[in-house]
């Protein structure tokens, strides 16, 4: 059964400022899926194709203009109170800009108290403890729990923000991009660290990239976004058929290109 459910969701922006009538753009069109406990499903598509929005219609970040977000089968608009603090609380995010979604003044464990404190209600040594347990799973140690931001690497301050998503044990984790500006090495380190959290927790996962390196080690399922539609789906092992979309052959061949049973780039306008 699903715990968060997209059904047809858009998203609209308007263009050309308050004054100049634009055209609108459509950011996402009538889009649907559904993430069930454990599964990892993957949304690839170029930059541009309405992936980070889909992103935070899913976390409720934004509402849509058609569709819903359902969250244990209820509309996220019409939920107030404890049940507005359930889907807070189990809909958490990692984005990829690490060094923006951190506070640089705070020391890292204050970081990861944060949601402890807020959904939890833990303060002092309790929210200390428990923050220092949860970087103790993202592989960092009780000395970096006083450092600030600035001083940690780009793969370190992510494993921080993982850590972060992880307090409120959440149900669903949405990463959008979450290991994109990484290095390799780091890259595939933080992808196995995913890999993991996802066996023992059983969250399920919405792993945005634009890379399909990154996603095809770890999902079950590829979702390819195209201009703001679901353009095409792919079971594992991924490879595309003939019938394939042109948007993922593309981003397919961009990173394979020698493979010879894929489409020439030629092809792809
Ligand atoms: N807040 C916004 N206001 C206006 N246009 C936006 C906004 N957010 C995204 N867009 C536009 O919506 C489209 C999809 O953007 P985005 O969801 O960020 O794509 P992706 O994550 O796949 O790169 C882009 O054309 C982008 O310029
Ligand atoms: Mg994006």
């Amino acid at each position: 059964m699903a715990i968060l459910e997209l059904s047809g969701v858009s998203r609209r922006y308007r263009q050309g400022g308050w004054f100049r009538k634009g055209r609108d753009l459509m950011a996402v069109r009538g889009v649907s899926l559904s993430l069930t406990p454990g599964c990892c499903l993957g949304l690839i598509g170029r930059s541009g194709s309405g992936k980070s929005t889909l992103g935070r219609l899913a976390l409720g970040l934004e509402a849509p203009d058609e569709g819903a977000v359902l969250w244990r089968g209820r509309d996220v608009r019409g939920l107030r109170g404890a049940d507005f603090t359930d889907f807070r609380r189990n809909v958490q995010v990692v984005f990829q800009n690490v060094q923006a979604a951190v506070n640089p003044r705070l020391p890292i464990w204050k970081i990861v108290a944060e949601p402890l404190e807020n959904f939890d209600g833990l303060t002092g040594s309790a929210a200390r403890d428990a923050a220092v347990s949860l970087l103790s799973r993202v592989g960092l140690g009780e000395a970096d729990a006083d450092r600030l931001p600035h001083q940690f690497s780009g793969g370190m301050l992510q494993r921080v923000c993982i850590a972060r998503a992880l307090a409120p044990r959440p149900a669903c984790l949405v990463l959008d991009e979450a290991v994109s500006s990484l290095d390799m090495a780091v890259q595939a380190q933080i992808i196995d660290l995913l890999d993991e959290i996802r066996r023992e927790t059983n969250a399920a996962c919405l792993f945005i990239s634009h890379d399909i390196r990154v996603i095809r080690r770890t999902c079950d399922e590829l979702l390819v976004m195209e201009q703001g539609r679901l353009a095409d789906r792919l079971a594992k092992p991924f490879e595309p058929g003939p019938g394939a979309h042109p948007a993922l052959a593309e981003l397919i061949a961009a990173i394979l290109p020698a493979r010879p049973n894929l489409p020439a780039r030629s092809k792809v306008a």
